[in-house]
């Protein structure tokens, strides 16, 4: 009984120190390599999962294992597009719609793989046995992808001169 008193006790210090990490003061500065250790310890024993049985709210990624799910967050949208986990979340509420970038990124995703699925197969003589695109080939670290090359760097009188 004692035991069983002390396990129950042990959950609830565990779903309190949960909350706490759920719902981040306002004003505190957003941690990133905090939070991805919270969720990746939140995750612990089911990382192989589908994400879409692990998360609340998942739609485009469902096959998708939960610990490969933070590794798409972490490189595949925050380096692509030069943002933190917060372009798309409030910090710690990850499950919820109320950025609308959030929603943009599943539509992105979905473009992706139209693109790599249907249109780039169907241009014959490519180089590439698997041609493909991700967010990174458009976004380069940028939230709005460029629409031509940066001015070219000016030329230095040295090379002018010889
Ligand atoms: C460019 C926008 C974007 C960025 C940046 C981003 N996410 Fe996400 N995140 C999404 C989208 C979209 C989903 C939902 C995926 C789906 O529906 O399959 C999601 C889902 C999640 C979920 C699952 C929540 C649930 O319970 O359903 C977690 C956890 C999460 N993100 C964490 C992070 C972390 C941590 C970072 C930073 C390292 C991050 N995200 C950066 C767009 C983003
Ligand atoms: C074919 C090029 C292309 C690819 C690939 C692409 N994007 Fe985009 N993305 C765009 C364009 C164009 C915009 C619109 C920028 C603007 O508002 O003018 C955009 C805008 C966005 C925005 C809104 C940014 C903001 O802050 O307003 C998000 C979020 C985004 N993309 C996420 C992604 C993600 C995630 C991927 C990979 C799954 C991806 N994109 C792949 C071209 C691309």
């Amino acid at each position: 009984m004692a035991r069983m008193i002390a396990r129950i006790g042990v959950v609830i210090a565990l779903m309190a120190l949960a909350l706490a990490g759920a719902s981040p003061q306002a004003g505190q500065t957003f941690d990133q390599a905090q939070a991805l250790a919270e969720l990746r310890g939140a995750i612990a024993g089911k990382a192989d999962k589908p994400a879409v049985e692990v998360f609340k709210n998942i739609r485009q990624y469902k096959g998708v294992a939960a610990g490969r799910l933070l590794r798409i967050m972490e490189f595949g949208f925050n380096r692509s597009l030069g943002v933190d986990c917060t372009h798309c979340h409030v910090a710690g509420q990850w499950e919820l719609d109320d950025k609308p970038t959030k929603q943009i990124a599943r539509e992105m995703s979905a473009m992706v793989a139209t693109i790599n699925s249907e249109h780039l197969k169907k241009i014959p003589n490519l180089k590439s046995t698997n041609p493909s695109v991700n967010c990174t080939t458009c976004h380069r670290g940028q939230t709005r992808p460029a629409l031509e090359l940066p001015d070219p760097p000016p030329v230095k009188p040295a090379e002018v001169n010889r």
